[in-house]
């Protein structure tokens, strides 16, 4: 994969895993577009389709503009690509414009024409029958597919990746979830009112989330100073659900100097 070209790109070395931070979210976006579109053209020169996996909120949205941008101005091929989500809601209506799946609609999909039928995702937002099987399905759905080329991650204020909540255990498996009252808050400005942010989803666990080869963790600005801390520093375990992945031998951790300054 070729190395990020912007100088002032900083990797942070003696941590428990590499750290590279850029001077802001644009930068950041501009370096994972590469990876990106780097492992696309990586998997399709071995004669097979890209598999990938994405993530929601607010984070990785500076990311998918560049990556349209590149795949329209530079026509990359995109026609056997593969993209399985971490997570989505239960408990809202199809068409809501919140749902996950209207989300990545939204902000990627259909900037680069990519159908709905090679976008996966562990459940339907409206599903209410069989979620347990439904889970299951998914977790045989990306067995059959084979391990995830490149799996992007944010990191929520209380260490929570996909919807893995403080308490997930690290083998843990696509499964039904109780949305935590802070993840919650931090996503209502999605919804119309803090009452109508669902109280369930669906998530990939930590063990199927660690199956991918290359996870690259992104956090930005100012507000996740903190768990950023916390993820490089606290100790491995459950109550800090992102400290499960920091020695998965293809992690990374990517940040603006904002989210970095308490490094
Ligand atoms: C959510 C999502 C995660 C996301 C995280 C951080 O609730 N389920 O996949 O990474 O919160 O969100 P944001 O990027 O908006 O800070």
């Amino acid at each position: 994969m070729r190395a990020p070209h912007s100088p002032d790109l900083r990797e942070l070395t003696g941590l428990p895993l590499p750290v590279f931070v850029a001077p802001s979210a644009q930068a950041v976006a501009l370096a994972l577009a590469q990876q990106l579109v780097d492992v696309v053209g990586s998997a399709q020169a071995e004669g097979r389709a890209p598999r990938i996996g994405l993530a929601t909120g607010r984070t990785p949205q500076a990311l998918y503009r560049v990556f349209a941008r590149r795949v329209a101005d530079e026509g990359v091929d995109l026609s056997t690509l593969l993209t399985f989500h971490l997570d989505e809601y239960l408990d809202l209506p199809r068409e809501h414009p919140a749902s996950f799946r209207a989300q990545m609609h939204e902000r990627l999909y259909r900037h680069i024409e990519h159908p709905a039928v090679r976008a996966h995702f562990p459940v339907e937002c409206d599903q209410r029958d069989d979620l347990d099987a439904a889970c299951a399905r998914y977790e045989a759905l990306l067995a059959g597919a084979g391990a995830l080329d490149w799996q992007l991650l944010g990191i929520g204020l209380n260490g929570h990746v996909a919807f893995n909540e403080p308490g997930a255990a690290a083998d843990s498996r696509t499964r039904v979830v109780t949305l935590s009252e802070s993840t919650r808050l931090a996503n209502s400005g999605d919804f119309e009112s803090l009452e109508a942010v669902p109280r369930r989803a669906a998530t990939m666990g930590i063990a199927t989330i660690r199956a991918a080869r290359r996870l690259r963790i992104v956090a930005l600005g100012p507000s996740k100073a903190g768990i950023v801390h916390e993820l490089i520093h606290a100790r491995v375990g459950p109550d800090l659900p992102a400290t499960l992945l920091r020695d998965h031998a293809g992690c990374e951790l990517w940040c603006d100097a904002a989210a970095a300054s308490e490094l």
